[in-house]
């Protein structure tokens, strides 16, 4: 096999990306992974908190909790998957060939000290203190390192999918200013979110929604892109926010408003422990009306149960005692490429997996600790699926004699004009005539950058392409969707003879 040749291609490297990997060298497959990542942080999986929720003894608890967090809109079959799946994916990968140390009750061997989390009806989440993302990749990629079939390169990104007549046949990826197609029998893509499309966000710096652009510029089907899933405990304390976990939520810790008072008693049954989408807008409402909101931790033994994000309040300078200011940031996508059970999407040999896939499992909205085990259990088997499969070298689109120059600025202002039109139009609230007007700005801006691309090829200006597609797929499919259901909440804020204020000339 000649070095830009590979069975299969992982695009990405969270656990997703990494299970997909696994799986497929487990087949016997030659895998390359390429990864934007040049450090663990660089994958959105580093970074979860909270954990990854199981079945234990009850699947149908399980299921029954993820169809209620997502108003019934998750696909029940793709939900049965995820669950019949989930023990025995976590046992497999997680537990015996990573041997990752979940905390334990020191009850007893094995005696997980299982957490909860918002709507969760059941402690059934696996989690190491509040990092427990980190403490399952960085295990992942060592192993994957020292794989014989599997390579991992950092630093290099895929900009484009080769495609001919229906099938995909493997990528151009760009490394050090070089771009190159890379052949494979099947590519996987596993690129994460589309925190760079928002102004505030849980995301790592680079979540531009690649895998998700090349897919539908390639012609694959993408859905439920309007379910964009904010986090409602983000610390805005000042100009680097971090990720306050729902578990703290879980453990007792109350929200209060500017004037002190405990508030989500007052929009609903469960009131802190609501569904995630209802907890972001009440958090929104109380700051716009009180001017703060803070996660007050004194109800629980903060320092004891919750280390790590002490020692990160520290870093910011957040006296927690006090009470943690919070607001909500983007968090997850909840659509994306559309998949059938083994992450096939609807060209020939593209698989999706973890964030940048919808697999029906989340529907409009996402239960809590569920998305490292959907990485997982999808991760398996379109890895699995992927192997085996013929390499097919044809003439790949040629991107080399391009100017590699983009002029800094020019993808700063771009950047900034796209964040702000989906921060103020496409966020947790969207008033149906905004999204029209949206929808046309963006239109405008994906069109000036599709003028660059014909001249130019850069990294930057690809990620910078991939964001205004993907926010031209967000607007468009929440303008299409009148039904206010989970993250996809509408409001007619141009009701009663107001008018919506017009996206600025400048827009
Ligand atoms: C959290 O720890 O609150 C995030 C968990 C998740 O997004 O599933």
């Amino acid at each position: 096999m000649s070095d830009n040749e590979t069975d299969v291609l992982v695009v990405g490297s969270g656990i997703a990306g990494l299970a997909s990997a696994l799986a497929a060298a487990r087949e016997g497959a030659d895998v390359t992974v390429a990864t934007k990542a040049t450090r663990p942080e660089g994958a959105s999986s580093w970074w979860a908190q909270g954990g990854i929720a199981i079945a234990r003894d009850d699947p149908e608890q399980f299921k029954a909790d993820i169809l209620a967090a997502s108003s019934d809109t998750a696909d029940p079959e793709a939900v049965d998957v995820l669950v019949e799946n989930a023990n025995a994916a976590v046992e497999d990968v997680l537990l015996e060939t990573l041997d990752v140390e979940f905390d334990t009750t020191g009850m007893g061997e094995d005696e997980f000290d299982f957490g909860r989390e918002a709507a969760h009806s059941a402690d059934r989440i696996l989690h190491v203190d509040a990092s427990t993302g980190k403490h399952v990749h960085v295990p992942f990629l060592n192993y994957l390192d020292d794989h014989d079939d599997v390579t991992i390169r950092d630093d290099t990104a895929a900009l484009e999918l080769i495609r001919h007549e229906g099938r995909v046949h493997g990528a151009i990826l760009e490394s050090d200013s070089d771009f190159e197609p890379t052949y494979a029998g099947a590519v996987v893509l596993a690129t994460g979110g589309i925190g760079d499309l928002y102004p505030r966000t849980t995301n790592p710096a680079g979540s531009t929604g690649d895998g998700i652009a090349m897919a539908a510029l390639a012609g694959a089907d993408v859905t439920d892109m309007e379910y964009v899933q904010f986090h409602p405990t983000v610390c805005v304390a000042n100009d680097s926010p971090f990720l306050v976990s729902e578990a703290v939520r879980g453990e007792g810790a109350v929200l209060r408003n500017g004037d002190g008072e405990r508030f989500m008693p007052d929009y609903h049954e469960d009131a802190e422990l609501a569904p995630r989408d209802v907890v972001a807008r009440a958090v929104k409402t109380e700051r716009d009306a009180t001017g703060e909101v803070t996660l007050d931790v004194s109800p629980l033994d903060f320092a004891g149960e919750f280390p790590d994000l002490v020692e990160k309040c520290e870093d910011h300078g957040v006296d927690y005692e006090d009470g943690i200011p919070v607001a909500p940031a983007e968090h997850f996508l909840c659509g994306g490429v559309d998949v059938d059970e083994h992450g096939r999407a609807s060209l020939g040999r593209l698989y999706a997996v973890g964030e940048c896939a919808r697999t029906g499992v989340h529907g409009a909205n996402r239960l809590a600790s569920t998305s490292l085990l959907e990485g997982l259990v999808w991760g398996l088997r379109a890895g699995a699926d992927a192997a085996g499969k013929e390499i097919d070298v044809i003439e790949a689109p040629d991107l080399l004699e391009r100017d590699p120059e983009l002029p800094e600025r020019f993808a700063e202002e771009k950047f900034h004009r796209l964040r702000r039109v989906m921060d103020e139009y496409v966020g947790l609230e969207r008033d149906p005539d905004e999204l029209g007007r949206a929808m046309s700005v963006l239109r405008r801006l994906k069109g000036e950058v599709d003028a660059y691309t014909r001249t130019r090829t850069s990294r930057s200006l690809y990620e910078l392409r991939s964001a205004s597609v993907t926010a031209l797929l967000i607007a468009r499919q929440a303008a299409e969707n009148e039904e206010s259901v989970g993250c996809h909440h509408l409001v007619e804020t141009s009701a009663d003879g107001g008018q919506a204020p017009e996206p600025r000339a400048d827009d």
